[in-house]
């Protein structure tokens, strides 16, 4: 425990290939992100002895009733954000519009999106939840940013990262030289010290096969052909096309999915379905989407929306909703070619008897 890097150190060490003060500027803005995290970590962790449980009696701008771990995390992450001299401004998953940063605004150098908590649902189960974030180039540092300074495409991305609040807390970050992972030390940060989180894993990969898919599958009825045939081709096992067994996962918090598929490979998929035709997707562009799909190409996996690459959708609004299918390479190779052929038909009947799911009649 004594050898390893505290994140400081690895980051330093990540982007040695960097002018000094933009790694004094990325490690200070990482750093900050991670104190908050740390923060949330605790808050979680108290459980109900927080008074952290239950309704805020208030809703996000979407519409989606908020959480009092939403609001607390959101606030945290903006204060935390507020001191940090070199971000510029931010956005987050809770407010309509981007937030200023009163001291910083003029010199900052980066922007930064996240969802402060993923994984709503689950926070009075104890099932694990976690923070999603994003760091941008202000590209006009010096001048106040609009929302427009945000509508960069995934690429852009500097640093992107998720912490996962599990039965360890768990941060998984890339500043596009490989995909790091620190597990926060619980025991640290006595005497008001900011707490430690220490280097476990570094040039994270995620295998390129899998036999283990994450979808929502009470939504069948209405995804599109090419995820059906995906999904019944997979749930035919055996004696099916694939010719092997799957086995399936739904947490229903993406960052805990994507921890799993890091970890041992997968497909994750909240994919375009017909149950709101104005919504072509559940999860959020630039702060689910975007930071996920950076992550999972930095270890060798693959993230699109079925037919075109995640990081190359340049987005139109802050809290634009899009499809996510990401994961294993080679699965995620299969499935955009199912969503690339027009003539795709799936021969239903071939598998009726073995699906896990009640099929559409052909
Ligand atoms: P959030 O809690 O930030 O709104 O995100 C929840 C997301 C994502 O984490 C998860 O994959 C998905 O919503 C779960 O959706 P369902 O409840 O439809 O399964
Ligand atoms: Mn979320
Ligand atoms: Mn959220």
């Amino acid at each position: 425990m004594h050898d390893m890097l505290t994140l400081q150190e690895a980051l330093a060490r990540n982007l040695d290939d960097s002018a000094p003060e933009v790694v004094a500027s990325m490690v200070d803005t990482i750093s900050a992100i991670a104190n908050a995290c740390a923060r949330i970590s605790d808050l979680a962790g108290q459980g109900v002895l927080a008074g952290a449980h239950g309704l805020a009696d208030s809703a996000n701008s979407q519409g989606e009733a908020q959480k009092k771990l939403d609001v607390l995390s959101d606030e945290i992450m903006s204060h935390h954000l507020g001191h940090c001299q070199h971000v510029a401004g931010w956005a987050s998953e809770e407010h309509e519009h981007h937030q200023l940063s009163d001291r910083h605004v003029r010199q900052g150098r980066y922007l930064v999106v996240y969802d402060p908590l993923d994984g709503s649902s689950n926070i009075e189960a104890n099932i694990s939840i976690g923070t999603i974030f994003s760091i941008l180039p202000h590209e006009g540092r010096g001048r106040l940013p609009t929302e427009d300074s945000y509508r960069q495409t995934g690429h852009e991305q500097l640093a992107a990262g998720y912490v996962l609040y599990g039965p360890a807390t768990i941060m998984v970050l890339t500043c596009r030289r490989g995909v790091l992972m620190f597990t926060l030390d619980k025991r640290s940060g006595v005497n008001g010290e900011p707490m430690r989180w220490l280097l476990t894993q570094e040039n994270v990969q995620i295998p390129a096969q899998t036999k283990e898919f994450a979808i929502n599958a009470s939504n069948q009825r209405f995804w599109e052909k090419p995820v059906q045939r995906y999904i019944a081709e997979c749930t035919a096992g055996e004696n099916g096309p694939r010719m092997k067994d799957f086995n399936m996962r739904w947490v229903a918090s993406m960052v805990a999915e994507v921890h799993r598929i890091m970890t041992r490979g997968g497909v994750f998929m909240y994919p375009r379905d017909t149950r709101e035709p104005r919504k072509p997707g559940r999860l959020r562009l630039m702060y689910e989407a975007s930071p996920m799909a950076l992550l999972v190409e930095q270890a060798g996996g693959r993230a699109v929306n079925g037919t075109s690459e995640l990081l190359d959708l340049v987005p139109d609004t802050l809290h634009q909703r899009v499809p996510v299918i990401l994961g294993s390479r080679d699965e995620i190779d299969r499935i955009v070619s199912y969503h690339a052929d027009p003539h795709e038909n799936v021969s239903w009947q071939l598998f009726k008897t073995r699906s896990l799911f009640v099929q559409p009649q052909a």
